[in-house]
């Protein structure tokens, strides 16, 4: 929610249910952390040991060029080994890994077996156009199975995934790519959203007019309608997965442990976007190990984490640690209310989830469409919910809990981040909840909230989010800029060699950890991280404008919306009409989920005498709050 103020610690305290704890995989929280504490590689090692490697690590921990950490060095592995192949030899191939429902309708499920089988002819696929081990495959699709059989192609050869979300466009694809270095592009011809077509490969043939390294397009049917397909470049997925090269049997790339999995962009404070770059053995060991606890994953669940393949929550919790954990995962292509604001519920009773993952925004977006929705639904199968991306209002965490899980629903509030590669702070079934707060640290995990300084802040006192030590899911480094990790992560405690996660925080009296937002250029819309420097500079790319500050509002449905301001060139006219073609040049640049929702044309920014904008004054008159000290102002 808002960066100011906001403090959700009500006092309600939610015990968990006997049954609860007794059906959970970790029932003492205190003893476990404990555990992890007094000896983490220890620790660390057994959680390994529960997974396959081709050959076992020599050291658990390598911190000897720190801030560059290694896990699990000398240990040879492949994400995929624990994903698909160790189940094939079991009764799990027969097992459901996916069930999907299009917007439109259609249903797939794919199990054990079949969804090993189009890994290994894509992965067959991609060889074959002479992808090979360490290049790098971009992906931009739709929340369809097939983004899940290529990412997952990508890592059994050995390629580095690079999954673009959905909502982005032109100029921020183009981006992405070209810090990728990516020959090769998989994409689909739309999306349904809202019942509508997302034009997913007109906007990768503007992206490519931009971006010319590309040289192969694949692109998979799903919307069926008519698009460009360029002769020499563009081949259609079921084309190439027919061929003879395409057969069911492939090798799976043995890797080193620290071997890149992925990069993930994502947004900081300048506007080049920060791949974020992920590792085979540290991060499945540290994904599969939180969702088993956290959502405390078993057999019989029909697990649905409802977010976007594109982000890294689609990246750990929809494809890695639950196809490792053997799970069956609910994937719904399209909008939570289309046709109507019953069709998530719908889902849940049909499919008879247990487990339902999502974000306060959205939470927030179906209680407005009040009771009535889900009470016409069977809901009684969940048992756990869970909650990301921002911080969740008492409110909405009461109606999330009430009308949802029936009160019988313990909600886990998993605070984390693209570079932490799982949950960080974050309840397991047997903590008692306090709606608002991600309540205390996963085992292995040790944060706290400093001052300036590094000082320990007094209980409810606001200070910065850090964790002070190494843990396996960790980012490895920015992809191509080393340095950037080190500015961006490592050097505001760089004595004491702690992690800056850029949050603000609270530590209560309990030790509980209430997360308050972004301390840096970074605006949380809908849950979705964007930087002010990728919107700004897509608004002033448009000719009438010389200079853009965009600022984050509170709003009470998406967290923040985005307010732009804007200095006009001489000439341009601050009418309507720029405005409107304001919006649809950033929607076309950046994105859907870029777009200000005002924007003013203004004189002057408030700046400091070295030139930078300084956001929190607009930020505080745009809320009519004191704008606090002014000294370094320019004028
Ligand atoms: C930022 C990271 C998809 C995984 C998370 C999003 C905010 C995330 C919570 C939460 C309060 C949260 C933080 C964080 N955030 N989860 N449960 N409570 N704030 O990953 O896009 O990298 O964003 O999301 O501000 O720094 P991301």
């Amino acid at each position: 929610m808002s960066n100011d103020g906001f403090n959700p610690n009500t006092g309600d305290i939610y015990h968990p249910s006997p049954e609860t704890v007794a059906a959970a995989h970790i029932k003492d929280y205190e003893a476990v952390y404990q555990k992890a504490v007094d000896d983490p590689l220890a620790f660390w090692a057994e959680r390994a040991e529960t997974l396959s490697w081709y050959q076992k690590w020599d050291k658990v921990l390598d911190d000897s060029d720190a801030p560059f950490y290694k896990w699990f060095v000398g240990g040879k592995t492949n994400i995929v080994l624990n994903a698909l192949d160790r189940h094939q030899t079991t009764g799990r191939r027969n097992k459901l890994a996916i069930i999907w429902e299009g917007e439109d309708g259609e249903k797939r499920t794919l199990s054990y077996w079949r969804l090993s089988q189009e890994v290994c002819k894509f992965a067959n696929v991609l060889r074959s156009m002479g992808v090979q081990k360490g290049d790098t495959v971009t992906i931009y699709m739709g929340r369809t199975p097939e983004v899940v059989i290529a990412m997952l192609a990508c890592a059994k050869i050995g390629a580095v995934h690079s999954v673009i979300y959905g909502g982005f466009s032109e100029q921020a694809i183009a981006d992405r790519i070209d810090d990728a270095k990516s020959r090769v592009l998989v994409c689909s011809d739309g999306a349904w959203l809202r019942g509508k077509i997302v034009p997913l490969k007109e906007n990768v043939d503007k992206a490519l007019e931009r971006s010319p390294m590309v040289e192969h397009v694949i692109v998979v049917r799903r919307t069926g309608h008519e698009i460009n397909m360029e002769q020499g470049r563009d081949y259609w997925y079921h084309d190439l997965m027919s061929l003879p090269v395409a057969s069911n049997k492939a090798r799976t790339e043995v890797m080193d442990a620290e071997d890149p999995l992925f990069i993930l962009y994502t947004s900081g404070t300048t506007g080049k976007p920060k791949g974020i770059l992920h590792t085979h053995g540290g991060y499945q060991v540290y994904t599969s190990t939180t969702l088993e606890w956290v959502f405390d994953i078993k057999d019989e669940d029909r697990y649905w984490c409802a977010a976007d393949p594109g982000w890294i929550t689609g990246h750990s919790y929809i494809v890695y640690a639950p196809l490792i954990l053997g799970a069956t995962s609910i994937i719904y292509e399209g909008a939570p209310t289309y046709p109507y604001p019953n069709r998530w519920w719908k889902i849940v009773e049909e499919y008879g989830v247990t487990i339902l993952y999502t974000a306060p925004t959205a939470i927030r977006g179906l209680m407005r469409f009040g009771d009535a929705w889900p009470n016409r639904h069977d809901l009684s199968t969940l048992r756990l919910l869970g909650s990301v991306g921002e911080p969740i209002n008492p409110e909405a965490w009461k109606w999330y809990h009430r009308v949802i899980g029936k009160e019988r629903c313990p909600i886990m509030d998993t605070w984390w981040q693209t570079e932490t590669g799982g949950f960080m702070i974050t309840p397991l079934p047997s903590v008692a909840l306090k709606p608002g707060s991600a309540t205390r640290p996963f085992p292995g995990i040790v944060v706290d909230v400093v001052d300036e300084e590094g000082n320990t802040c007094a209980p409810n006192e606001d200070g910065k989010l850090v964790i002070k030590t190494p843990w396996p899911g960790m980012l490895r480094t920015v992809y191509g800029d080393p340095e950037r990790y080190k500015a961006q992560y490592w050097s505001a405690y760089k004595e004491q060699g702690w992690y800056l996660a850029g949050d603000s925080a609270r530590r209560d009296e309990d030790g509980y950890i209430w997360v308050i937002g972004r301390i840096d250029d970074v605006i949380k819309v809908s849950g979705y991280r964007l930087g002010t420097a990728e919107i700004e500079s897509a608004l002033v790319s448009y000719k009438d404008v010389a200079e853009a500050a965009v600022i984050g509002v509170p709003d009470e449905l998406r967290g923040n919306v985005i307010h732009a301001y804007c200095i006009l060139v001489s000439g341009a006219t601050p009418d309507d009409a720029l405005i409107k073609a304001l919006k649809e040049h950033v929607r076309h640049e950046v994105g859907p989920i870029a777009v200000p929702t005002s924007i003013e044309f203004v004189d002057k920014l408030p700046k400091t005498r070295s030139g930078k904008i300084m956001r929190r004054v607009l930020k505080a008159q745009a809320q009519g709050l004191p704008v606090g000290d002014l000294s370094t102002l320019e004028d």
